[in-house]
């Protein structure tokens, strides 16, 4: 009975391993890079769906091009501190933004 339940507990403790190995690599496989930066650095502004939040006044910005992105963090101060963004960040950011028209 000893054998059995230490059994049973080292059991339970690969599954719960295995459960949450399995839980954490889930993100970063179904969320892109560029969403991850979206909910990071615009969705408190520009809202959780990019439509856009009236109360900051902040437009909808979906469907928004890299170029555009790339326009508003290097002259709008609203963005100013998004100019670490990389080129590779906005363009993951576009494409996200793509995808929510
Ligand atoms: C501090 C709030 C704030 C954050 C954070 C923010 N924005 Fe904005 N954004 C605004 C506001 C307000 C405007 C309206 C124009 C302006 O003031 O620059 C705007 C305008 C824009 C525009 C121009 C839209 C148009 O139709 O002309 C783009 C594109 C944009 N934001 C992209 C982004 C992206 C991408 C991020 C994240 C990397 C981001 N913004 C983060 C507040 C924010």
């Amino acid at each position: 009975m000893v054998k059995f339940g230490s059994l049973m507990r080292a059991s339970l403790v690969c599954a719960a391993i295995l459960a949450t190995m399995f839980l954490l690599s889930r993100p970063a496989k179904s969320e892109g890079a560029g969403e991850a930066t979206f909910k990071a650095k615009c969705a408190a502004c520009h809202g959780a769906d990019a439509a856009g939040k009236a109360a900051v006044k902040s437009p909808s910005i979906r469907g928004k091009t890299a170029d555009e992105i790339q326009k508003v963090i290097s002259t709008s101060p609203k963005h100013a501190s998004l100019k670490s963004l990389t080129a590779d960040q906005v363009k993951e950011l576009a494409a996200y933004l793509a995808t929510l028209k």
